[in-house]
C-alpha cells in the first residue's frame, strides 16, 4: 500500500491524488482520501483505481490544504469500498491512513467493541482512530493521545492521521516506510519519495518508533515517549521526470529503453583502471568472510542467484535462499559468514526479516538496493547502492541489470579478499563491464523482440539455460507471467528431460539461454524439445553459430564476456514479455493482484 499526506494553504485534492497515482505501484484496488477544513472532514474512498476515485470528486467541491491519502494492496479484507481507506472513529473526527499490518487488531478490536467502539470494515486499521478517540475523550491533547494509539500497536505500519478542524498531520512508522517532503509553504509526507518528488526534493527518512507532527511551515519528530529526535533534512537527487513515462506507453518500455543511462549510473566511478573501486569497502573489506549468503525475493532473487554463481565460480562458498523461507529455516549462520539482502525497494518485508535472522545469528550484513535510508539499508550493517533511479512499473526491470551489475563489483571485491587471489581473467570482465551500458543499448538498437513476441504467443512457454544463464531463464518466465498472465516456465536446461519435457507440445515456445558457454549441453535440449515439435528461440551472442542454426528463431545479443551476456540476453526476454503482454491488452505498469513493494510477511 501507498500512503500520502500535505499540509499546506490549498489544492490538498488535487495533490494528494497525484501523489497517488505516483504511488500506485504500491497497491491499486482501492483508493480513497480524507481532507480536513473548517467544516470538518470530507471522505472520498472507493474500490478501484485512483483514477476511479479522481474521476468521481469534483476538484470545485474543496480547496483546503490538509488531507491524507491512500492506495491500497489488499491484505486484511478484501478490496471494497468500506475497506479502503481512510477509516474514521465513531464521531467522524479523526482519519487515517495505514499501510502495514497491525498484528494485535483483533484484541485491540474486541476490547473497543466491548467499550461501545462500532466498526464499519473488516480492516485492522481502523482501530487506530477509535484508540485516539478514546484518548481525546479522557482529556489527552491530540499528539498525546497519537502517540498513546500508537504504543498499544504491535505490527508493521506507517500511519497517518488528521483531526477535523487540525492543520497538522501526525505520523509514525515502524518496520514500514514513511518520508517527510520539505516545501515552501506546503509540507509532505508519503511512503515513498516519487509520491512528492514533482513538489520538493528535500526530505527527512522518519525511523522507526519516530512520530512526526507536520504543519504549515514546519515539522518536529519525537519518539513515541515524546522525547524529541533528531532527523536530517536530505536532498535527493532524483530528476521529477525520472518517475514521469516521458512519450512511452508504459513505465516498463520507459524503463528498459534507459538501461544504458541506469547501468550508466550504476558502473560510474566504480571502475578504476585495473580494478574495482567500491565507495566503502576497499581492499580487504571482506577478508573475514568464509560464506556468503543471499537472501532475496521475485527477481532480486534471480539476481541473488547469479551473485552466487558467480562467487562460487570464484571460489567463494555462496548460496542463494528466498527470503521467505531463510526467516524461518535459516541454514548454519556464524560470525564469518556474510549476508547479502538483494531488494531494490528496501522494504521487502520477508527479506528484512531474513535480514534480522541473520543478524541474531551473529551474521554482517549488506544491503545491496535502490532505495536510500530504505529500512535494508539502515539495519544492515552496510549497503550499496544500486543507483538505477526511480523504477516504477511493478515488473522490475532496470533494478535487476543494476542489481546484477552491481554483484558483478562485488563479487570482484570479495573473491580477492576471501581466496586472496585475482579472478581468472579479472581484467577481460571489467573491461566488458565497462562497455556494458553499449552493448545493452545496441540489443535494445537491434532487437527482434517484437516480432518474436509477436509470433510465438501461445498459452505455455518455456525458458531454459545453463549456469548463469538459469537465473535469467527464470527471471524471463517470473516477468512473462506477471505481465501477460499467460503460463511460463523457468528452469535448468538439464530438467527438461526429468519432467517438464511432458508438458512440451508444438505450441510450447522454448527460449533458450545462451551465454557463450555450455554449446553442446544446450544444443542437446534443444533437440529434445524439437524432437517434440516445440519451436526454439534462441538468445545467444552472433558467436554461437551452431545453436543460431540449430534453432528455429534468434534474438541475437552483441558477443561479450560469458559473465555479462546474461544481463543482455535477459534485456531481450524484457522486451518479449513486453510486446506479449501488449499485445493481449494488459495493464503492464500495474499487473493484477501484484504490488512493487510487498511490506508484508
Ligand atoms: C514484489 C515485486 C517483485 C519484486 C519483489 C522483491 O513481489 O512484485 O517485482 O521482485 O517484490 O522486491 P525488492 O524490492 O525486495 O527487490
Amino acid at each position: 500500500c501507498g500512503i500520502t499526506a500535505q499540509v499546506g494553504p490549498t489544492d490538498a485534492a488535487d495533490t494528494l491524488l497525484t501523489c497517488l497515482e505516483n504511488l500506485e505501484y504500491r497497491g491499486y484496488d482501492s483508493a480513497g482520501i480524507a481532507l480536513s477544513d473548517e467544516s470538518g472532514l470530507t471522505i472520498n474512498k472507493s474500490e478501484g483505481t485512483v483514477g476511479d476515485l479522481r474521476a468521481g470528486i469534483s476538484s470545485d467541491t474543496f480547496d483546503g490544504g490538509v488531507g491524507i491519502g491512500h492506495t491500497r494492496w489488499s491484505t486484511h479484507g478484501s478490496p471494497s469500498d468500506e475497506n479502503a481507506h481512510p477509516h474514521t472513529d465513531c464521531t467522524g473526527s479523526i482519519a487515517v491512513v495505514h499501510n502495514g499490518i497491525i498484528d494485535n487488531h483483533e484484541a485491540l478490536r474486541t476490547e473497543l467493541q466491548s467499550r461501545g467502539h462500532e466498526f464499519t470494515s473488516d480492516t485492522d486499521t481502523e482501530v487506530i482512530p477509535h484508540l485516539v478517540s478514546e484518548r481525546l475523550e479522557a482529556g489527552e491533547d491530540i499528539e498525546a493521545a497519537f502517540r498513546g494509539a500508537v504504543r498499544e500497536l504491535d505490527g508493521s505500519y506507517a500511519v497517518a492521521m488528521i483531526v477535523s478542524g487540525e492543520q497538522r498531520v501526525f505520523a509514525t512508522r515502524h518496520g514500514s516506510p514513511l518520508v517527510v517532503g520539505l516545501g515552501d509553504r506546503t509540507q509532505y509526507l508519503a511512503s515513498d519519495v516519487p509520491a512528492f518528488i514533482e513538489y520538493t526534493d528535500r526530505v527527512i527518512y522518519l525511523e522507526d518508533g519516530d512520530v512526526a507532527v507536520v504543519g504549515p511551515s514546519g515539522h518536529h519528530v519525537t519518539d513515541q515517549a515524546g522525547k524529541p529526535v533528531d532527523r536530517s533534512v536530505e536532498t535527493v537527487d532524483w530528476e521529477p521526470e525520472a518517475a514521469e513515462k516521458g512519450g512511452y506507453d508504459h513505465y516498463m518500455l520507459k524503463e528498459i529503453q534507459e538501461q544504458p543511462t541506469s547501468l550508466r549510473q550504476t558502473l560510474e566511478g566504480r571502475i578504476r583502471e585495473e580494478s574495482v573501486s567500491l565507495e566503502s569497502f576497499p581492499p580487504g573489506s571482506f577478508t573475514d568472510v568464509s560464506t556468503v549468503q543471499f537472501v532475496a525475493c521475485g527477481t532480486s532473487y534471480h539476481a541473488g542467484l547469479y551473485g552466487s554463481h558467480l562467487l562460487s565460480e570464484g571460489g567463494v562458498p555462496a548460496t542463494t535462499h528466498l527470503a521467505s523461507e531463510y526467516a524461518v529455516y535459516p541454514p548454519p549462520i556464524d560470525e564469518d559468514t556474510l549476508v547479502i539482502a538483494v531488494t531494490q525497494s528496501g522494504e521487502t518485508a520477508d527479506t528484512l526479516e531474513a535480514l534480522r535472522v541473520a543478524k541474531e545469528h551473529g551474521a554482517r550484513t549488506l544491503a545491496i538496493t535502490n532505495v536510500v535510508g530504505s529500512t535494508a539499508a539502515r539495519e544492515s550493517d552496510d549497503a550499496l547502492l544500486i543507483r538505477a533511479g526511480p523504477e516504477i512499473g511493478v515488473a522490475a526491470t532496470k533494478t535487476f541489470s543494476s542489481q546484477v551489475a552491481t554483484l558483478l563489483l562485488v563479487a570482484n571485491r570479495l573473491i580477492e579478499d576471501v581466496t586472496g587471489e585475482l579472478l581468472d581473467g579479472h581484467l577481460d570482465r571489467l573491461e566488458s563491464l565497462r562497455s556494458l551500458p553499449s552493448f545493452v543499448q545496441t540489443g535494445l538498437d537491434t532487437s527482434q523482440a517484437p516480432a518474436v513476441a509477436d509470433q510465438y504467443l501461445s498459452d505455455g512457454h518455456f525458458f531454459i539455460g545453463r549456469g548463469n544463464g538459469v537465473p535469467v531463464a527464470l527471471e524471463a518466465a517470473l516477468k512473462f507471467k506477471e505481465i501477460t498472465y499467460e503460463h511460463a516456465e523457468g528452469f535448468p536446461a538439464g530438467e527438461l528431460k526429468h519432467g517438464p519435457l511432458a508438458l512440451v507440445t508444438a505450441d510450447t515456445p522454448v527460449f533458450v539461454v545462451c551465454t557463450g558457454r555450455d554449446a553442446s549441453k544446450l544444443e542437446s535440449a534443444i533437440r529434445e524439445v524439437q524432437t517434440r515439435g516445440a519451436p526454439v528461440i534462441a538468445v545467444a551472442p552472433r558467436s554461437m553459430s551452431d545453436i543460431i542454426d540449430t534453432a528455429d528463431e534468434t534474438l541475437t545479443v552483441p558477443a561479450t564476456h560469458p559473465d555479462l551476456v546474461p544481463i543482455l540476453a535477459n534485456v531481450q526476454l524484457q522486451l518479449v514479455a513486453y510486446h506479449a503482454a501488449a499485445k493481449l491488452d494488459r495493464a503492464i505498469d500495474k499487473p493484477r493482484n501484484l504490488a512493487k513493494s510487498v511490506t508484508v510477511e
